[in-house]
């Protein structure tokens, strides 16, 4: 992968960089076509794909995390992806004796609060990879979705805080006709389950209605609130939900047009997330 943009870096493209996990779906495949489109078409577009284990806790989903490389790379070729990186284990975080990885990227402020107060270490491995494939690639630009509000905020954050030049690409959330953000978990969901987990998608309506309606509310109520509406779902379990800054992440004590909202529910044992402005 180094060679090959290397080469590309040295013809003068344009290399514009799509960090997944694989098991694509139509949210990946926005990335993708924005990346087409901030690349041109003489510019190069690289998909990674790799289930990164250090932003996964030990209690958490990543020996069943869904794999399927062969349908990924298919995909990829029909969204005429230049190349897809898809690395293994021992090459992204080598084990010889003795020499075993042990250096870590920590972005230490932003990652404190929701996802990173509910998943202790995962953040910490999200910048690691993220910083180890801008320094495999060089992108001259890399895209996010705002599906991971917080992380393509922390990401940025790193490539500003660590002189990354590539430049940090978020593109809108894309949902399933229903409302359902799009996301390899929801592949855990089937029946009743995936009906119930429109409930993050109904809460976040219900909170824009809320505030358009009385146009302020303090966040302390419309959390409450929140809480018993997502309690009506019988597999449902509210994780936390947060009202903050979208350029701070900074929570606020009333909830406004422009408040940013996150959520991340349990919906039986697939934990979700989603977010929204208000
Ligand atoms: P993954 O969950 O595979 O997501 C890859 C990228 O796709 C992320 O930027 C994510 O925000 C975006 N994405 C996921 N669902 C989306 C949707 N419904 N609409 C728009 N964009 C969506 O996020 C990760 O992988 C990893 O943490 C990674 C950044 C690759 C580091 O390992």
């Amino acid at each position: 992968m180094q060679r090959l943009a290397q080469k590309w870096r040295r013809a003068g493209q344009r290399i514009v960089l799509v960090p997944t996990m694989g098991w694509l779906h139509e949210g990946h495949l926005s990335l993708v076509r924005r990346a087409r489109k901030i690349a041109g078409p003489r510019g190069k577009v690289v998909v990674s794909i790799y289930v990164n284990p250090t932003q996964f806790g030990l209690r958490e989903d990543f020996s069943t995390y869904p794999r399927d490389l062969k349908r990924d790379l298919k995909l990829c070729r029909a969204e005429g992806v230049d190349a897809a990186f898809a690395p293994g284990d021992a090459e992204m975080y080598p084990r010889p004796p003795g020499a075993e990885f042990s250096t870590l990227v920590a972005e230490e402020k932003l990652s404190r609060t929701m996802e990173g107060a509910s998943r202790p270490a995962h953040f910490r491995g999200v910048t690691t990879v993220v910083a180890k494939l801008f320094n495999i690639v060089p992108p001259d630009a890399a895209v996010f979705g705002a599906k991971d509000f917080q992380q393509a905020a922390i990401v940025r954050r790193m490539a500003r805080d660590l002189n990354f030049p590539a430049k940090i690409v978020v593109a809108p959330t894309v949902r399933e006709p229903d409302g359902l953000a799009m996301s390899s978990r929801n592949r855990y969901l089937s029946g009743d389950l995936r009906r119930q987990a429109t409930v993050l998608w109904r809460a976040i309506r219900r909170a824009q209605d809320t505030v358009k309606e009385a146009g302020m509310i303090p966040a302390v109520k419309l959390k409450a609130n929140l809480k018993r509406f997502i309690g009506q779902e019988p597999d449902a379990r509210l994780d936390h939900v947060e009202f903050f800054e979208p350029d701070t992440l900074d929570p606020v004590a009333r909830v406004t047009a422009g408040t940013r909202m996150a959520l991340a529910v349990f919906i039986g044992k697939t934990r979700l997330i989603d977010n929204a402005r208000i």
